[in-house]
C-alpha cells in the first residue's frame, strides 16, 4: 500500500477550493429553512448536507470540532471519520459549524454562515464546547497588543495608541448578552462606539480585519468551538486572537480535560488554537458584514457567496457560485 499524500500537499491542490463545496451544500441546505422558525431543522439540514459532501473529497478526515460528543449527536460528531478516503487519503483534522447562527436563521436575520477549518492533523485545537472568553483585533498591529490578561481599559487604550486615535474613538463588537452587561457599561465609559450583534461571533471576529466594516477590536464571550474557528481565519488573513475558556461546573472542566487540556486558565493565541497550515472556508446563509445570504430564483437557480482563505500563502478567495436545481 502506497504512503498517505502528505496533508500539506493535498492541502495545496485540491482540498481549498474543494471546502467551499462543502460549505455551499450546508448553506444551501440551511437557507430553505431561514426564517421558519425551526432553528433545529435547520440545523439538521446544514449538518446532513455538510456529512454528505465531505464523502466526496479524497481525504481521511477527522472531525474534531463538530455538533457534539458522539452520544449527543447523530453526524458530525467529536471524533466522526468525514471524507471518501479512509486510511487512503490525508489525514485532515476539521473544525465545522454546519450552521453557525441557527437562531439567526430561524429568524431571517443576518450573518447566518456555514463554516469550517481545515488543518493538517493536530493543527486545531480540540476544544471542548464550553465559553470561552475572547479578545480580537485585525492586522497591522504590534504583536501583543491585546492581551486578555490585562484589563479592558488597557486593551482599548493599547489599540487606540497603535492606531493613533483616542480611546474614545475605538469601536468594539460585543455579542448583546445579559452577561456582557458590565464589559458594555466600561467600553461606554472609556467612550468606544459598542456594535451589539444578537449572535455569530465568528463573522464578529472577522469582521475585525475588513477596515469597512469600522469594528477595531471584538470582545466579549462565546462558544470555544466557534473560537477555534475564528482563530483559523485570522491565521489567514492576519490579526491578533486571544481565548481562555470559562467553565461554569465540574462536569465542563471534566469535558475539558477529556480533550486532554490540562492547563484550565491558559490563555490560547492563533497559533494555539490553529497552527501550522490551515484553511478556512465559510458561505452566508443570510445577508452578513462577511458574505451574501443563499438566494433563490426562479426555476430553481440560485446564487451563493463564500470565502475561502489558506494560512501558509494568505490566498483569500471570494466566490460567487452560480446553482441548478
Ligand atoms: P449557534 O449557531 O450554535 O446558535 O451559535 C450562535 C452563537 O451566537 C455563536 O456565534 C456564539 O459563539 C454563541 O452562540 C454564543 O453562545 P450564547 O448564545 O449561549 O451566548
Amino acid at each position: 500500500m502506497s504512503e498517505p499524500t502528505p496533508a500539506s500537499k493535498v492541502l495545496d491542490r485540491v482540498l481549498v477550493l474543494e471546502m467551499v463545496r462543502v460549505t455551499e451544500a450546508a448553506a444551501i441546505a440551511a437557507s430553505r429553512l431561514v426564517g421558519r422558525g425551526d432553528e433545529k431543522a435547520a440545523d439538521a439540514a446544514a449538518v446532513e448536507a455538510m456529512r454528505a459532501a465531505f464523502d466526496e473529497l479524497y481525504m481521511d478526515g477527522t472531525v474534531v470540532i463538530g455538533e457534539g460528543e458522539r452520544d449527543a449527536a447523530p453526524m458530525l460528531f467529536i471524533g466522526e471519520k468525514v471524507g471518501g478516503a479512509p486510511g487512503k487519503g490525508p489525514r485532515i483534522d476539521i473544525a465545522l459549524d454546519p450552521l453557525e447562527g441557527t437562531t439567526i436563521t430561524a429568524k431571517a436575520g443576518p450573518n447566518a454562515l456555514a463554516v469550517l477549518a481545515a488543518a493538517e492533523e493536530g493543527g486545531l485545537l480540540n476544544a471542548p464546547d464550553v465559553y470561552m472568553d475572547k479578545i480580537a483585533v485585525g492586522p497591522g498591529y504590534p504583536p501583543d497588543v491585546i492581551d486578555l490578561g490585562k484589563s479592558v481599559r488597557e486593551n482599548v487604550e493599547a489599540v487606540a495608541a497603535a492606531k493613533g486615535v483616542r480611546p474614545e474613538d475605538i469601536i468594539v463588537c460585543v455579542l448583546d448578552r445579559p452577561r456582557h452587561g458590565e464589559l458594555i457599561e466600561e467600553l461606554r465609559a472609556l467612550g468606544c462606539g459598542v456594535v451589539l450583534i444578537g449572535d455569530g461571533d465568528i463573522a464578529g471576529v472577522i469582521a475585525t480585519t475588513d477596515e469597512n466594516t469600522t469594528i477595531d477590536l471584538y470582545m466579549g464571550s462565546g462558544g470555544a468551538p466557534e473560537g477555534v474557528l475564528a482563530a483559523a481565519a485570522l491565521r489567514c488573513v492576519g490579526g491578533q486572537f486571544n481565548g481562555r475558556l470559562l467553565f461554569r461546573n465540574e462536569d465542563e472542566r471534566a469535558r475539558a480535560r477529556k480533550c486532554g487540556i490540562e492547563d484550565l486558565d491558559r490563555i490560547y493565541k492563533l497559533e494555539d488554537l490553529a497552527k501550522g497550515d490551515c484553511i478556512f472556508a465559510a458561505t452566508g446563509v443570510t445577508d452578513g458584514s462577511l458574505l451574501g445570504g443563499v438566494k433563490h430564483f426562479k426555476g430553481g437557480r440560485m446564487t451563493t457567496h463564500s470565502v475561502v482563505m489558506r494560512a501558509s500563502s494568505g490566498t483569500v478567495r471570494w466566490i460567487k457560485g452560480e446553482h441548478r436545481a
